[in-house]
């Protein structure tokens, strides 16, 4: 019986070793100490041994079974520590810094437009866009541009292919003005001051102060009593507020066919500031834009009796704004898509 005892004994111990899991334990309790289990049914038979015999192996069976519970403990007690490393190996690290998502800024052309708009509001001048494909009578006709006048010349065209209807060419406007006939149009007889911001297409060699694609504002005053003195205030006062006081702005004669008279607005050439260089062509002026007094014909075109009526317009290229304002020595770079450049102005 002894002998049977510590069979048991050591057989449960290597099998409670060998376990590995808390279920599992439990298992091997209910098999050797659960009421049915082979150590307690072992150590029930103790009572039938002879009275000599009973105490000592009563003894011994007794200290088996608190051997067995204690190994017990302690093995549950190991088991949940296992159970524990793997829970915190398995966790997740919340502290992993997050990604951040890359984030983009407004266009320097965009900004240079949205600056220009707020220089102009505060003295009354609204929004109007007008569309990108216009009809040749609108770019042209209708701003005193007949077909087949050398003043076409000034704007490297693309048409788009015909036929559209008689005498109804279509194409990429060559400027904003187009956006004035329309404004006078629909407004006629009520005075306005309208931006007419957008972009405009040519035909164009491309150098550092040309694109084929680019974003111009039109600017267009009617009213009663409109002066040259009133142009020449308003741009004088824009061309302040956009550069500061020091840089010396200049009005010229010039033609265009829309207005007369017609001016043209230079600025100090930012990057040689008067000798002359490539981005001045070697004239230390910067034509930053034309205007004029609205030709009588083109406000006749729009709806209003010049007898009655005045205005003056002007017309500018917002990337040769922002070249000035930002130090930019090519256009080119505008629409080069390069976030090498573009991210320098968040
Ligand atoms: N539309 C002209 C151009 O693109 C610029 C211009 C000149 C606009 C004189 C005007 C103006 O409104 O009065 O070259």
């Amino acid at each position: 019986m002894k002998k049977e005892l510590q069979n048991l004994r050591n057989k449960a111990l290597k099998e409670l070793a060998r376990v590995k899991d808390l279920s599992a334990v439990e298992a091997w309790r209910v098999a050797y100490l659960g009421r049915k289990g082979t150590l307690t049914q072992l150590l029930r038979s103790v009572g039938q041994l002879s009275a000599k015999e009973r105490p000592k192996v009563g003894e011994l069976g007794n200290r088996i079974k608190e051997e067995l519970q204690t190994a017990l403990q302690a093995r549950i007690q190991e088991l949940e520590k296992e159970a524990q490393k793997v829970r915190e190996a398995e966790t997740l690290d919340i502290t992993l810094p997050g990604r951040r998502p890359p984030q983009g800024g407004l266009h320097p052309v965009t900004r240079t437009l949205n600056e220009i708009i707020e220089i102009f509001t505060p003295l009354g001048f609204s929004v109007y866009e007008g569309p990108e494909v216009e009809w040749d009578r609108y770019n042209f006709e209708l701003l005193n541009i007949p077909p087949d006048h050398p003043a076409r010349d000034m704007w490297d065209t693309l048409y788009i292919a015909p036929p559209y209807g008689k005498g109804q060419d279509m194409l990429l406007r060559t400027h904003t003005s187009p956006g004035q006939i329309r404004l006078m149009q629909e407004m006629a007889p009520a005075p306005l001051r309208v931006l007419i911001p957008g972009r405009c297409y040519r035909y164009e060699a491309v150098d550092p102060t040309h694109e084929w694609m680019f974003v111009q504002v039109e600017g267009l005053a009617v009213g009663k009593k409109i002066t040259m003195a009133d142009l020449k205030g308003v741009l004088s006062h824009f061309a302040r507020q956009m550069f500061g006081e020091e840089l010396k702005v200049r009005f010229r004669c010039d033609y265009f066919p829309f207005v007369e008279p017609g001016a043209e607005m230079a600025i100090e050439c930012f990057v040689c500031h008067g000798p002359g260089c490539r981005t001045c062509k070697y004239t230390g002026w910067i034509e930053i834009l034309g205007a004029g007094m609205v030709h009588p014909q083109v406000l006749r075109n729009g709806g209003y009796d010049p007898a009655e009526f005045s205005g003056f317009a002007f017309g500018m290229g917002v990337e040769r704004i922002a070249m000035l304002k930002y130090g930019i020595e090519d256009i080119r770079y505008f629409y080069g898509n390069d976030l090498r450049f573009l991210s320098q102005f968040r």
